[in-house]
C-alpha cells in the first residue's frame, strides 16, 4: 500500500527529530524509560497525519516537524501510563514501561514525555496566536483523553454500557488526539479557520473507526505480528464495541481470567464470531471513515489529500 511508504517516510523524519529534541540526558535511567517506547517502534500515524495535513494547506514539513515529534511524544507517554492502567505487559514487541522499570518510573517516564511535549510546542517558529492556540487544543486533548481513559476504566465494573456510551468514550481516549495532529498541522501549515475545523472533524470520526479497528484487532492478531498480547481487552472486561453488541445478544458470554489459555481466548472470540459482533463493529468502522472522509472534501485537491484519504482507509484496515 502506498499511503504506508508515505507514512514510514514521515516517521523517519520523526525519529531523527527525537534523536535531537529528546536526548538522554541526567537522570540517565529516567530519559531511558522514557525513550525506550518511542525507540521501540510504532507505526507513527499520528505524526505522519500531522506532517501530511501541513502538506495538505500547502505547509512546509520541516516548519511542523517539531510538533509531529510533540504528538508522538504525547501518544506515548498515554500508552506508557495506558498499559499501567490496562496491566498489558507487552508493547511493541517489548516488555511494557512499567514491567521493565517498575510503577513509579513509569509514571514519571509518562509525565517526562508529557512535559516535553509542550516544551517543544511551545519553541515552534511560528507566529505566537498560532503556537497558543496550538497549546491550548493540545492541553484540552490531555484533558479529554483522562476523561475518556477515565470512563473506559469505569466501564469495565459495569454490566452493560450503550453505543453512545462507547462513541463518547473512545472519541475522547483516541480521536481528539487524531484530531489534534490534523488540526495542528493544518493550522501551522496556514489553513483557514474552515479548513482546520474540518481537518478536526474528519479524524474525530476517522478516530473512532481506528479504535474500533484496534479492539477487533486485540481479538484476531497473535502477539507476535502486533506486539501486544492477544485478548487483554476480554480479560481486562473492556466493554468495546463487540462486546456491547454480543451482550444485547446473548447472556452467557465466556469471561476470561487473566490467566486464560490460547484455547479459552480462541473459544471466546469464535463466540464473538459467531454472534455477528466482529463484522457489526468493523461495519460501524467503515462507516465513520466514509463519514469523516467526506469532511476532508472541502481541501483543495492535491497528493497530500489523497493521502489523507488512503489513511483514512487504513486506519480501518490495518492488521497491526
Ligand atoms: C495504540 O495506537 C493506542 C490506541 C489508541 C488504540 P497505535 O496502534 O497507533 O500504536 P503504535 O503507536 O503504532 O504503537
Ligand atoms: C488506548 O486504548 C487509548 C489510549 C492510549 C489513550 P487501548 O487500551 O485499546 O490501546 P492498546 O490496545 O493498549 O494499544
Ligand atoms: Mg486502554
Ligand atoms: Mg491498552
Ligand atoms: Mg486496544
Amino acid at each position: 500500500m502506498q499511503v504506508l511508504e508515505e507514512i514510514k517516510k514521515r516517521g523517519k523524519m520523526v525519529d531523527e527529530a527525537i534523536e535531537k529534541l529528546l536526548p538522554i540526558i541526567q537522570p540517565e535511567e529516567l530519559y531511558k524509560a522514557s525513550r525506550y517506547l518511542l525507540d521501540a517502534g510504532g507505526k507513527r500515524i499520528r505524526p505522519a497525519m500531522l506532517i501530511i495535513a501541513a502538506e495538505s494547506v500547502g505547509g512546509d514539513i520541516q516548519k511542523v516537524l517539531p510538533a509531529a515529534v510533540a504528538i508522538e511524544l504525547i501518544h506515548n507517554f498515554t500508552l506508557i501510563h495506558d498499559d499501567i492502567m490496562d496491566q498489558d505487559e507487552l508493547r511493541r514487541g517489548h516488555p511494557t514501561v512499567h514491567l521493565k522499570w517498575g510503577l513509579p518510573a513509569a509514571i514519571l517516564a509518562g509525565n517526562t514525555l508529557y512535559s516535553k511535549a509542550f516544551e517543544i510546542i511551545a519553541q515552534i517558529d511560528a507566529p505566537p496566536k498560532i503556537i497558543s492556540r496550538c497549546i491550548c487544543i493540545l492541553s484540552k486533548t490531555c484533558a479529554d483523553i483522562c476523561e475518556g481513559q477515565w470512563m473506559d476504566m469505569e466501564f469495565e465494573k459495569r454490566g452493560s454500557v450503550s453505543e453512545n456510551e462507547y462513541m463518547d468514550m473512545v472519541q475522547k481516549k483516541t480521536s481528539v488526539l487524531f484530531a489534534t495532529s490534523a488540526m495542528i498541522g493544518g493550522l501551522l501549515g496556514g489553513a483557514t479557520n474552515k479548513i482546520a475545523k474540518s481537518l478536526w472533524e474528519a479524524e474525530i470520526k476517522i478516530g473512532v473507526g481506528f479504535q474500533i479497528r484496534d479492539d477487533v484487532l486485540d481479538l484476531i492478531i497473535p502477539e507476535v505480528k502486533i506486539g501486544k498480547r492477544r485478548g487483554n481487552d476480554l480479560m481486562e472486561k473492556k466493554k468495546t464495541l463487540i462486546i456491547i453488541h454480543a451482550l444485547k445478544n446473548s447472556n452467557k458470554l465466556y469471561s476470561l481470567s487473566r490467566k486464560a489459555s490460547r484455547e479459552e481466548i480462541d473459544a471466546a472470540v469464535q463466540q464473538l464470531r459467531d454472534l455477528g459482533s466482529i463484522d457489526y463493529a468493523m461495519d460501524k468502522a467503515v462507516e465513520l471513515v466514509e463519514q469523516g472522509k467526506s469532511k476532508l472534501d472541502v481541501l483543495p485537491d492535491s497528493r497530500p489529500k489523497e493521502l489523507l484519504m488512503e489513511l483514512a482507509d487504513y486506519m480501518v484496515t490495518r492488521t497491526y
